[in-house]
């Protein structure tokens, strides 16, 4: 607390990421990170921008990469906006597109950084509770609004919604801007870019910190109408200029391009996942039916709390939420098969 601060700071709420500890004593199952690293590729293009051309600004609109995203989504550059991480994107979405007088829609228990962008930007917001069972449930957004937005998977609990479902919610609120955050969308559900063109009101949210291995790199990027493309810009272009380095825009740009790299990685981390649920299962832990590369599992006692410090003490950074409704479950990131089964053998002597 300072008397310097302004009145805004004094109020806020910032988001605590997980863990992120110095020393490399940790599995880190923690922050759904991806286990393998980037695609070789974007090792080497990140190194080949790494010359004498940093002196200069890099391009603003990030060109290259905005191409790779839409030959990769077979949409138009102009479909396309890049920031700094899906973070950064999601800021700009909240304060362009989603502060109207009628209240921002998004469900109870989902990515924390929302309510935090609500009260940054002041904006009216209202959480919809998930049902018992943990589903979003869209039915339950009929309601006067100035705007949607929900992960598709939703995180924390990993479930998927199908396209159809959503495609409805864009029908029935036309009026409102309709935001998909696809963080996860590549382990196992199914992405809703290809309704782009059908649905104005649409804006879809993806990262390269997960399926891409480029959570170090910070690019995120959004997809839809080029009049909310363009709403982006005008908040981007009065706050930095120059979210992505040079080095980012040619990294995220060849991770893009190398699509059997991506998909050989996505597919193993699903074919772990699978085996974790299935050990995890037969220990007595409820696993949520999982579409993403972690899995949120309660405990047979029903002791996360205990379970993520003892873990912890191990070695094994896991994630819990002291939260209603979740405090009873532990988010378990996807690591390598070698990790999840020292994982799974310290949770057995636990
Ligand atoms: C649902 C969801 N959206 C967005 C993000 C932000 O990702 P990034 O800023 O690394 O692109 C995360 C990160 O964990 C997330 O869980």
């Amino acid at each position: 607390m300072s008397q310097y601060w302004s009145k805004l700071v004094h109020n806020l709420d910032p988001y605590v990421p997980g863990e992120q500890p110095k020393d490399q004593r940790y599995i880190k199952l923690n922050t759904n990170e991806c286990p393998y690293p980037p695609s070789p590729n974007a090792l080497a293009a990140i190194h080949a921008a790494a010359d004498e051309r940093l002196r200069l600004y890099p391009d603003p609109n990030a060109d290259e990469l905005k191409d790779a995203i839409a030959d990769y989504y077979k949409v138009q550059r102009a479909n396309i906006f890049v920031g700094n991480g899906s973070d950064e994107v999601l800021a700009h979405v909240f304060q362009g597109l989603l502060k109207h007088d009628a209240p921002l829609l998004y469900p109870d228990i989902s990515y924390s950084f929302y309510p935090v962008y609500a009260n940054l930007y002041q904006i009216n917001a209202q959480q919809i509770p998930l049902r018992e069972d943990f589903r979003v449930c869209l039915g339950d957004y009929a309601v006067d609004n100035g705007g949607i937005i929900f992960p598709n998977p939703n995180a924390p609990t990993s479930m998927a919604l199908g396209l159809d479902t959503i495609e409805a919610l864009l029908q029935t609120h036309a009026e409102s801007v309709v935001v998909v955050d696809e963080a996860y969308v590549d382990f196992g559900a199914q992405t809703a870019i290809p309704l782009i063109d059908k649905y104005p009101n649409l804006l879809v949210v993806q990262t390269f910190s997960k399926s891409r291995s480029l959570a170090g790199l910070r690019v995120g990027f959004a997809v839809g109408h080029p009049d909310l493309i363009n709403a982006l810009e005008r908040v981007k272009n009065s706050f930095n200029s120059y979210p992505l380095g040079r080095m980012a825009i040619a990294g995220a740009a060849a991770a893009m391009r190398d699509k059997a790299y991506f998909e050989d990685t996505c597919q193993k981390i699903i074919a772990t996942r699978e085996m974790t649920v299935q050990s995890l299962t037969e220990m007595g832990f409820s696993v949520l039916p999982s579409a993403a590369n972690f899995v949120f599992a309660r405990p047979p006692a029903g002791n996360a709390e205990s379970l993520y410090l003892a873990l912890k003490q191990r070695g094994v950074l896991v994630r819990y939420f002291n939260k209603p409704r979740i405090n009873e479950y532990l988010r378990i990131t996807i690591g390598t098969d070698e990790e999840m089964a020292t994982f799974l053998s310290v949770l057995a002597e636990l």
